[in-house]
């Protein structure tokens, strides 16, 4: 698939002059295994087929084809896909732990593939600090000082590495907990400590790669609320890996879901359950609960004389879910409204055809029609 065909549901600028803007910029990323990769990517003739057969007629695997996206500054960039769909070779591409076959990449602006190697040091310790699956921490040290080590390779002091880390180790629900060894803790503690020890270093971006995915249920729930709590609390950017749909639905800004290597469709959690790309992407989401995830403004209707300026207002970001119950609760029609500005009106009808998938307007809300006034 080229460029072309990818899908971005998302207003993202793809202009490369906008690349300082964010956290990062790629373009046309492209990573091949195997023997003499480098001409793959260039070869028409290969840039076409699938995975299998580029495998079967060069020998090579195409981890990552032909892949274009920008992670803004403060948001939550998920990078979504079945086992081997290319997730973990793309997010180690972004800090160069794996190399690129061909592409573009810049971090804040700066092109990362033009980094020297103590400039890609100080990128992978400072300024993108990765939180694995499995946690590594170093199993004879301290919680403590697991959190304080990414201070430690970088010359921090002592009694400054010591003071940021137990703030670290406080932020992450760990207090009191700083003298014990990762194996006196859980499973969701250790995940909290490489939490806490990548928050040490204050890097721009977290990336993560299936963090939670080795914790239980519950747990990992806990983790989710941590990291959305993060993100609310102080803005930091984070690239998170998962194959969970309903973790990813969770905690993204925007998803990225790929499949063989290459993105099949970006957009928000609403976008990619609303407006699937194609029927791999339909098929993906198909047993989302659509209320939970698509909001208001897709039920709406233009209001009418009068109707605007009384009644039970909601936000337009409300889920479908939550305005049923509003509905329910008021007994006709409700209003949508931003800034003190009535954006529509939606109904029981609307709100249950944006559920069912159909299109509000097509029919079955009596109250509906396009010949509305705007508030
Ligand atoms: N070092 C390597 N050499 C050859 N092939 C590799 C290498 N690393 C990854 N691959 C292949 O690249 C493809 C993508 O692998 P990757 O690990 O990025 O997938 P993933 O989406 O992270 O999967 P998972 O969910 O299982 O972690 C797979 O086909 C994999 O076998
Ligand atoms: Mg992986």
């Amino acid at each position: 698939m080229s460029a072309e065909t990818v899908t971005d549901t998302t207003d993202t600028a793809t202009d490369p002059d906008t690349a300082a803007d964010q956290v990062f910029s790629v373009r046309n990323l492209w990573k091949v295994f195997g023997p003499k990769a480098d001409r793959v990517p260039g070869d028409e003739s290969l840039t076409g087929l699938s995975v299998a057969e580029v495998r079967e007629r060069t020998g090579c695997t195409a981890a990552v084809r032909d892949v274009s996206f920008d992670v803004a500054r403060g948001e939550v960039f998920v990078v979504m896909g079945l086992s081997g769909s290319g997730k973990s070779t793309l997010v180690r591409c972004l800090t160069r732990l794996i190399e690129p076959t061909s592409g573009a990449l810049h971090v804040l602006g700066e092109d990362v593939l033009a980094m020297d190697r103590s400039r890609l040091r100080e990128l992978r310790r400072r300024r993108a600090a990765m939180v694995f699956q499995h946690f590594g921490l170093l199993p004879h040290r301290t919680v403590l000082d697991n959190v304080a080590y990414g201070l430690e390779i970088q010359g921090v002091g002592r009694a400054e590495r010591r003071a940021r880390a137990a703030e670290m180790v406080e932020k992450v629900g760990l207090a009191g907990l700083g003298d014990r060894r990762p194996g006196q803790l859980s499973g969701g503690q250790q995940q909290r400590v490489g939490l806490a020890r990548a928050l040490a270093v204050d890097p721009e971006v977290l990336l993560f790669d299936e963090p939670f995915s080795a914790l239980d249920p519950l747990i990992r729930r806990d983790m989710q609320e941590e990291v959305i709590r993060l993100h609310r609390e102080e803005g930091r950017t984070m690239v998170f890996i998962t194959h969970d749909l309903s973790e990813a639905l969770r905690v993204g800004d925007r998803i990225a879901l790929m499949r063989d290597g290459e993105i099949v469709q970006l957009g928000t959690p609403e976008q990619i359950v609303a407006e699937p790309a194609d029927d791999y992407v339909r098929d993906f989401v198909r047993d989302v609960p659509r209320e939970q995830v698509v909001s208001v403004r897709r039920a709406m209707r233009p209001a009418l004389e009068g109707e605007a300026d009384t009644g039970v207002a909601i936000a337009p970001g409300t889920v479908v879910a939550d305005a049923i119950e509003a509905v329910a609760r008021s007994g006709g029609h409700i209003r949508v409204v931003e800034d003190g500005r009535v954006l529509g009106i939606v109904d029981h009808a609307r709100l249950l055809a944006v559920v069912a998938g159909l299109d509000p307007d097509a029919g079955g809300s009596h109250t509906g029609g396009r010949e509305g006034v705007a508030a």
